[in-house]
């Protein structure tokens, strides 16, 4: 059983047949997110991701670039997976690699255990394969080649022709966790979350689950069955397993059970994987299965699913190279509702820009810091006797961090910006009506404009950190400027649970100029 405070939360590995694209980035973002908030609330959070690097797709893929499959992933992974976590700052625990050791050694160990409790068995299989999806379809989930490929069956999701199989394989009885998986999802109604993909998970359960082929003689890449080496592992079967040889199952049992089980964030394209195979492996080894499954939305381009096989796939870095990893971070997570499907646009993007980070984060801070330094010789003063006004920015504080812990905790990163922002409007609209720049002008106004500049750095204070793991560049730049660490520490150990008491910033701390966070876009 994990400890309490632990928080493990995966990524999908990603196929290496190709580079990255805001799709990919997108997950890694919103799991990156989750880890943050939850490590900077003092859990011992786990950021997993990593490469999917077997099966005949990027078999195929290698051969067409005159390269062996291990040379392709290599110069995938160095070229441009792993740059992809730097390009948005994502702070991952660990990376793995399908090809590693320590997965393939796993992967053996866990087949065998399987095969020697009788889940495993050999028979034929006859049907199609989807080398796109890398899985064996239905009849129903094809259609018809039409005009660009008459007499042929295609997959709908690639509309490419699918290939007919017959080959012995082996099976695993996936059969026997039909009712098995229907009582966790009933016993634990969020396990597979949001409640579309959930319902339609549970209506395709209920339909019957047949066994599943798990191997592949016809080509080589891939794990090697341990008691058949003329066959590879499924590459399914293989990938899911990450999750459990990252985290040393079949190696370090302290390690695991510290860790297990986990939170996926997947895209609902494959939830079901996620939430059917994967759990009914775990159970017929005697695993916990996952804590949750969460199948986010597609980033639609023109109304389509964003995709490497339909070329419309934009690089992360086209748009961080313009507007910055945060505004990448904020754009996403903010705009697009966790769970629900978004469309992508420039236009969009670069308003949301100008508008909610330029003139309303980052000038709330800028002023704020400009002011102390005119006003106050970079010293923050003291609050004195508060009035109304004061209360409602006290008040937005607290209300904002219950609202977004809450909004975390059911993975509604959207409600958590939006909670912590109404703290950015409200201090927008606290300075334009107080006018700290008219206090300023009458002694008599002392005073009062301590308190209300007080009252601002104690909101900024609050803003980065509710923002940290959003925007953890920005933010440490503000937090670094208000001079507030001196007190307080360093802004990633300020939990998000106490974010929300007023007050912690002590009077006299010192301040420093702060440039612009989000500097002006040249078109
Ligand atoms: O499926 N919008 O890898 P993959 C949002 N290797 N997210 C998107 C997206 C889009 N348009 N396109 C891709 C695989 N994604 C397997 C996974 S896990 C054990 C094995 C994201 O490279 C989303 O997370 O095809 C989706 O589920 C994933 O990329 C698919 O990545
Ligand atoms: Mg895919």
């Amino acid at each position: 059983m994990a400890s309490a405070d632990n928080y493990f939360i995966t990524t999908p590995i990603f196929y290496v047949n190709d580079v990255p694209h805001i799709g990919h980035a997108y997950t890694e973002v919103a799991a990156d997110v989750l880890a943050r908030w939850n490590r900077q609330n003092g859990k011992d959070a786990w950021l997993l991701t990593g490469t999917d690097e077997h099966g005949q797709k990027i078999l195929r893929t290698s051969v067409a670039n005159g390269v062996s499959p291990k040379e392709w992933a290599d110069r995938l992974v160095a070229e441009a997976w792993k740059p992809l976590l730097e390009t948005i700052d994502i702070a991952n625990d660990d990376f793995i690699r399908t090809t590693d050791e320590r997965h393939e050694v796993a992967v053996q160990k866990f087949l065998q255990h399987l095969k020697d409790t009788g889940f495993i068995y050999s028979g034929e299989y006859e049907g199609y394969y989807c080398v796109g999806c890398e899985e064996y379809k239905q009849p129903t989930d094809l259609l018809d080649g039409g005009e660009d490929f008459p007499g042929d069956k295609v997959c709908a999701i690639h509309t490419r022709p699918v290939e007919i199989l017959k080959e012995s394989n082996y099976f695993f009885r996936m059969s026997d966790f039909q009712q098995k998986l229907l009582d966790l999802y009933e016993s634990q109604p969020d396990f597979i979350q949001p409640e579309s993909v959930r319902n339609e998970i549970i209506s395709f359960v209920k339909r019957g689950l047949d066994d599943l082929s798990i191997s592949r003689a016809s080509f080589d890449w891939g794990v090697k069955i341990p008691w058949d080496d003329s066959h590879v592992v499924y590459v399914w079967f293989d990938a899911l397993l990450n999750y459990v040889t990252a985290t040393g199952w079949g190696q370090d049992d302290a390690e695991f059970e510290k860790r297990w089980p986990a939170i996926h964030i997947v895209g609902k394209d494959i939830a079901r994987f996620h939430a059917v195979i994967w759990p009914a492996m775990l159970m017929a080894a005697g695993l916990q299965p996952p804590r949750r499954v969460f199948g986010h939305g597609w980033l639609l381009v023109g109304g389509e699913k964003m995709s490497k096989s339909k070329l419309t796939g934009i690089a992360p870095h086209q748009i961080t190279d313009v507007f910055g990893s945060d505004a990448f971070r904020f754009y996403f997570m903010s705009a697009i509702s966790f769970g629900q499907d978004g469309s992508f646009s420039w236009e969009d993007l670069s308003a949301r820009y100008q508008s909610e980070l330029a003139n309303g984060f980052g000038n709330l801070g800028s002023r704020v810091v400009a002011m102390i330094s005119r006003y106050f010789d970079d010293t923050v003063p003291g609050a004195n006797e508060m009035n109304d006004a004061d209360a409602v920015i006290v008040d937005t504080v607290a209300r904002a961090f219950q609202g977004a812990n809450a909004a975390i905790d059911k993975l509604a990163i959207h409600d958590a910006i939006a909670s912590i922002w109404t703290i950015v409007d409200a201090l927008n609209l606290y300075i334009t009506e107080q006018e700290p720049w008219v206090l300023a002008k009458e002694d008599a106004d002392r005073a009062r404009l301590e308190t209300v500049l007080y009252t601002a750095v104690e909101g900024l204070r609050a803003i980065a950190v509710g923002l940290s793991p959003i925007m953890p560049d920005a933010t440490q730049k503000l937090w670094s400027a208000l001079g507030v660490g001196e007190a307080l520490g360093n802004l990633r150990d300020q939990h998000l649970s106490r974010a929300g008491e007023w007050g912690q910033t002590p009077a006299g701390i010192r301040t420093s100029p702060l440039d612009a966070l989000f500097p002006r876009i040249e078109e």
